[in-house]
């Protein structure tokens, strides 16, 4: 593969982008009435409006020559295939069969994958109708109250985003937590009002071997085992969702109690796997269905929507587009859903953990930027806090807003203001306001530049009619997809996440060095401050 800085398209998107950045948003809108008609898109249930952003009628076919140039056909037909696209870990990605129908067929090395996966659905589907029923008991007899899912990075964010996201449609006499951190504070606070012969733990994790979730996993035994005084109810207090078999049988669960997924879904893409069964007890196995059916109308969708009408492909170029050519750093996710408030969090695991690279797929070092930061907070908490640095801060902020048009709430006018704030939002960055404007409103000279708002500041609107488990469904497809064509663009392994192995390798030197009086050899500073915390640990 040609290095991307090389590409005919690249070069020609670098003088494009010279032109295209004096424009203002308000002179494109003003001399094109059918701007906004052009530049959206519906599909599956999601209206994009991607018309507040910077670009003009050449800036599309430009991105879309980068994307053939890239090879994109090529790489999405080899990901659905089950090609060992994850090269550094060998491994195939493919999250999208965990959503496949029943009649689909995915070989991967000889063997369809298609009928394991909806194996280990039914027997979710089954485990979670009895703890729901209530006839699932614990130790001493009683029903299931709370199910505490154990979990970190991967194992975690998608199952709390979930969670929250589909809360409306949960089992509300079950208090669904989690528990991720290795801060023992996560553990006390989730349980501290639990009492255990009503608590259901579900240790997640793909390896079995993550430190903070083994460590949490430990304490959720030790807590059981204080209250109850029984070995034996580990096995009515305890299930698993893990790729590994071994580990789960030394920890002492039972694999009669664990649910499998398979190396080929990678941590941050498993929230359809077992890793969603504190998913499937909240919102029940129908509505887990409906969820996983989205995600496969989006897989359909992206596979075989020509790329000038697909979404994923769309919203990918978009970010390549601010992040490679106007030097944008990050990307905003402004969701005006309150059920919403955890879906930045889990993009910035996706996105970050997914793209964060300097090294491509070759093993050169990029000569370009790669993945942006992606943050946010539901609207309208952001207004009153970061909005005002989008407005007129000296960065550039792609905006994603995300919006719906009827409220799972309804009550009296407060959708009606959202969804105002939500528009409005996109209206005030795209346009902002003038000098004379900020004049005409009787404003004293002086204070003229700091009313000022420049404006052309871009953003995509989303919006879908309800959240419903399809529309979330979709709506994560969109962005794991947008995900993939950016690591495509960019040429890096989207699949592996090595730069995390560092911290931890150090981490489990450090630990044993805090307590004892061992020789201490790291820099200074690393030495200060292990020296400090033994000094002062028991005062
Ligand atoms: O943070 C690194 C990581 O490997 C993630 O990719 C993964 O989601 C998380 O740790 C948890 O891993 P596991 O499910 O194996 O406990």
């Amino acid at each position: 593969m040609e290095p991307l800085t090389s590409l005919p398209a690249w070069q020609a998107l670098e003088s494009h982008a010279a032109q295209v950045k004096p424009l203002h948003l308000r002179d494109l809108f003003a001399a094109d009435p059918g701007r906004a008609d052009r530049f959206s898109l519906e599909a599956e249930g999601l209206f994009l409006d991607y018309s507040k952003n910077r670009i003009t009628e050449e800036t599309l076919p430009l991105m879309l020559q980068l994307a053939e140039e890239s090879e994109l056909r090529g790489k999405i037909d080899a990901m659905f295939r089950g090609d060992r696209i994850n090269i550094t870990e060998n491994r195939s990605v493919l999250h999208t069969a965990l959503r496949a129908p029943r009649d689909r067929k995915i070989v991967v090395d000889g063997m369809d994958v298609v009928p394991p996966v909806h194996q280990v659905l039914d027997r979710m589907s089954e485990f979670a109708n009895r703890v729901r029923s209530g006839e699932w008991l614990g130790f001493t007899g009683k029903k299931i109250r709370n199910v505490v899912n154990i979990g970190i990075g991967g194992s975690d964010l998608g199952p709390v985003m979930a969670f929250e996201a589909l809360r409306h449609y949960s089992q509300r006499d079950l208090n669904i937590r989690f528990v991720s951190n290795v801060d023992g504070t996560d553990f006390a606070e989730a349980t501290h009002d639990l009492q255990a012969d009503e608590t259901l733990f579900i240790v997640s994790s793909k390896t079995f071997t993550t430190l903070e979730t083994m460590t949490n996993a430990k304490s959720a035994r030790a807590w059981v085992l204080a209250q109850l005084g029984d070995e034996r109810a580990v096995a009515s207090h305890f299930v698993a969702v893990s790729t590994n078999a071994e580990k789960v049988t030394a920890f002492g669960i039972d694999t009669a109690n664990m649910f499998g997924f398979w190396d080929w879904v990678g941590g941050r893409y498993s929230m359809d796997s077992a890793i969603g069964l504190s998913s499937m007890i909240a919102i029940g196995p129908d509505n887990f269905r409906a969820l996983l059916a989205g995600f496969h109308a989006m897989d359909e969708h992206f596979r075989t929507a020509p790329f000038a009408e697909n979404l994923p492909v769309l919203m990918a170029l978009l970010t390549v587009w601010y992040n490679n050519f106007f030097g944008a750093q990050s990307i905003a996710v402004l969701p005006y859903d309150q059920y919403l408030k955890r879906f930045p969090a889990y993009l910035q695991q996706l996105t970050m953990e997914s793209n964060g690279k300097y090294i491509t797929m070759a093993g050169e070092r990029v000569s370009w930027e790669t993945s942006p930061i992606y943050w946010g907070e539901p609207g309208t908490n952001g207004q009153h806090s970061f909005y005002q640095l989008i407005h007129q801060g000296t960065k550039l902020i792609l905006c994603d807003f995300i919006g719906f048009v009827n409220s799972l709430n309804p009550h009296g006018p407060h959708h009606d203001i959202l969804t105002a704030n939500l528009f409005a939002q996109a209206e005030a960055l795209a346009f902002g306001k003038t000098a004379d404007e900020v004049r005409a409103d009787n404003n004293p000279e002086w204070l003229v530049p700091h009313k000022v708002f420049e404006g052309n500041r871009p953003s995509n609107m989303l919006l879908a009619d309800r959240l419903t488990p399809e529309i979330l469904g979709k709506l994560i497809a969109l962005y794991e997809h947008n995900v993939f064509v950016q690591g495509i663009i960019w040429q890096v392994d989207s699949f592996d996440q090595w730069g995390v192995e560092l911290g931890k390798v150090l981490a489990v030197r450090i630990q044993p060095e805090l307590t004892t009086d061992a020789e201490l050899k790291h820099d200074s500073s690393t030495n200060a401050l292990i020296r400090r915390y033994r000094q002062r640990r028991n005062l």
